[in-house]
């Protein structure tokens, strides 16, 4: 359809010039080992080449043609001596080749891993290639995956809801209860798996009342269902839990994480849950945050809470992924010398050594909670004795939440790319969080999905790409936004040289302009309070929550220098630490984050912060425009249901951009008293 349901799994029919070489490799396909997962390599193969080659091939145990396609495990008989031992030594458990052999009596494509999986994943990258209109003369494409965890962390609430969603209501879950309609999961799982991913938590980080059940023997048999249809895709299944369920569900007076009634009871349910399911993967855990209950009311810190399900989840192989979002949201605003920037290091870094094998920290990207710029975490560099996974938000809470156009992998490629000098040079939080750096044995990427049950699964449809990227990234951090962007491109509105082009501009340019007309400078939020939408200058600046920007009529920005401010630089090594400490040497887009500045404090490019302010606000609402623009030239171009939906979402974002620049120009028009120089509106 062009609603956008098939997202990038399209397999629209191929061009007459690449039809023929395609066909004469694809229509038939040898495998002969059954899996659940090979079976789902097989079904995506058969419906992906019937659909671009318009011909089913057929499956067969032996080739009748002189070229086939083999699809198989490395341990299948057909390979030996096919596939060399240092290849077969060289691919990880999920890692996969595609390679051309050629032989007398037959040439053949092979797709192949280590695991079933890694099939799976070899079965995705070769449709890929055809959808992209690659050549497969010689194939010689070798892959594993940087990261042992890519994790997608749903929001949802068991009532239908999703905790900051925007592309509607929940797919797994209606009045309570886990939908009997699998037909979406499956879907999402096959565009899971079809970029890499391979773990899934499925219900909100924060546990409700309803949800804390669902490690109940009631409510696991449903929950057991949804696993099935991961499994088949190689994606594992956790749960958020409740800390206090003991009590909750338990029956118990205490959820105190050392009491031998709580460990009890904690061991007793990870075996009912393995009873259910038994390749669960684990926990994932929001505790002592935002209202959540946690090990501090017992006098307990987060290594006894963490460790104590690790120990219960141990025997089965499950993990305790335990999330650093811990700050004090009951600030008073007049309190000065809590800076919430520094709450997960503070937290988290005296224990760091203390925590299980089997425990992962999963930390946010930024101190504070997904901004549009943000400094990294110090506490990916702080730990050095703990797994560490990184939390990225692909729902666009704070970047304009599907309405407007934010495509965020040239965000994430900057974040995964700083260097923590932990271990000097190149102590990149990619490298930190996929364990090489300090030989870890857990890690990788978790992300808060953007997908509902919209038809285009995302809201608006070019925020697929976000999905799309993240798990692109996930598998390989590496890639470059360019080279995601166009695959995504060219797999969801085809191979069109001005279609490409035109897209990915609009795509990889969208962050900057999103960032220019509103917050500026590092500073963030400026939202209206609770759902986030829309600008609203001080809609924090009085509240409990440590989000303040402290404009004045002379100046703006949180001093978080060691010499004058709040301390946070010293939270970094040295070298990004000395860099954020001063004026000098701190990046333009971060100056408001450290350091509290005058209006008329010069920027590196050679413009008045205030100045900066005005420029940038009226730029990025042209550069709005230019987007919209830039879509509408595409006319006849994409389809038209495509072609409408999008443009009237970029129309909606120009209009509102303009409420950003009035507001946040007005706003500090009124504060500064100092006039635009170049005398344009400001009300
Ligand atoms: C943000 C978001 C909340 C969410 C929280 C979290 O504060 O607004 O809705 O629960 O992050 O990550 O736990």
């Amino acid at each position: 359809s062009d609603e956008g349901y098939e997202a990038w799994l399209r397999f629209d029919p191929l061009a007459k010039s690449e039809l023929e070489v395609y066909t004469d490799w694809c229509s038939e396909i040898i495998l002969s080992e059954q899996s659940v997962i090979l079976q789902a390599a097989r079904a995506e193969l058969i419906r992906g080449i019937a659909s671009m080659l318009g011909r089913k091939p057929m499956v067969k145990a032996k080739p009748s043609k002189p070229r086939y396609l083999f699809v198989g495990t490395l341990d299948c008989a057909e390979l030996e001596g096919l596939i060399d031992k240092k290849t077969r030594e060289s691919l990880q458990e999920e890692g996969y080749l595609i390679k051309t052999v050629e032989n007398p009596e037959g040439s053949c494509i092979v797709l192949t891993g280590q695991t079933d999986k890694g099939v799976l994943y070899a079965a995705f990258h070769f449709l890929r290639l055809l959808q992209t209109g690659q050549s497969l003369n010689g194939l010689s494409i070798k892959e594993t995956p940087r990261n042992r965890l890519r994790m997608i962390n749903q929001w949802d609430n068991m009532d239908g809801s999703i905790e900051r969603g925007y592309a509607g209501k929940s797919i797994f879950y209606k009045n309570n209860k886990i939908v009997t309609n699998v037909k979406r999961i499956q879907d999402y799982a096959r565009m899971m798996a079809s970029v890499g991913l391979n773990a899934i938590a499925i219900n909100n980080v924060n546990v409700h009342d309803v949800e804390t059940k669902l490690i109940t023997s009631e409510l696991l048999p449903y929950v057991a269902r949804v696993a099935d249809i991961f499994r088949a895709y190689g994606i594992t299944l956790y749960l958020s839990i409740n800390f206090a369920s003991p009590i909750q569900i338990g029956g118990l007076q205490t959820a105190d994480p050392l009491d031998p009634l709580v460990k009890q009871w904690w061991a007793d349910k990870a075996s009912e849950v393995y009873r259910h399911i038994p390749d669960f993967g684990g926990f994932l855990v929001k505790a002592d945050s935002e209202y959540r209950p946690g090990p501090f009311t017992y006098g307990r810190d987060h290594a006894d809470g963490a460790n104590m399900l690790a120990d219960a989840l141990e025997a089965f192989g499950g993990l305790v992924i335990w999330r650093c979002f811990v700050y004090n949201c009951q600030q008073d605003w007049r309190d000065r010398s809590t800076d919430r920037a520094r709450a997960a290091y503070d937290h988290f870094c005296p224990l760091d050594g203390r925590f299980c094998d089997n425990v992962i920290l999963q930390i946010k990207n930024g101190p504070m909670d997904f901004q549009v710029r943000e400094p990294v975490s110090p506490l990916f560099g702080g730990l050095r004795h703990t797994n560490q996974l990184l939390e990225l938000q692909i729902t666009q809470e704070y970047t304009g939440q599907q309405r407007h156009l934010c495509y965020l992998v040239p965000q994430w490629k900057e974040i995964i790319g700083f260097d923590t000098h932990a271990s000097g040079e190149d102590s990149t939080v990619a490298r930190i969080v996929e364990g090489s750096i300090h030989g870890r044995p857990y890690g990788g990427f978790a992300a808060v999905s953007n997908i509902g049950d919209d038809t285009n699964w995302t809201g608006h449809l070019l925020a697929q790409a976000n999905f799309y990227g993240y798990g692109r990234l996930a598998w390989n951090p590496e890639l470059s936004s360019e080279q995601i962007t166009e695959d995504w491109v060219r797999l969801t509105f085809g191979n069109d040289k001005t279609v490409m082009e035109t897209i990915s501009r609009m795509l990889l340019d969208s962050r900057t302009i999103y960032e220019n007309y509103t917050s500026p400078l590092g500073i963030g939020w400026m939202v209206n309070p609770g759902h986030h939408y829309g600008p609203n200058v001080d809609g924090y600046e009085y509240s409990k929550w440590g989000t303040y920007h402290f404009a004045d009529l002379l100046g703006i920005g949180v001093d978080r220098t060691e010499s004058t401010g709040t301390g946070y630089t010293g939270q970094y090594h040295d070298i990004p630490s000395a860099r954020y400490e001063s004026l000098h040497t701190c990046p333009d887009e971060l100056l408001l984050f450290f350091h509290h500045v005058p209006y008329t404090h010069k920027l590196h490019s050679g413009k008045t912060v205030i100045q900066h302010i005005y420029d940038s606000h009226f730029e990025g609402v042209e550069q709005a425009g230019e987007l919209m623009q830039s879509w509408a030239s595409l006319k006849g171009k994409v389809d038209d249901t495509r072609f409408t939906h999008v443009l009237s979402r970029l129309e909606e974002q120009v209009r509102h951009a303009k409420e950003w620049r009035d507001m946040i120009n007005t706003y500090f028009y009124r504060k500064s008293g100092i006039p635009d120089e170049r005398n344009r509106t400001i009300y």
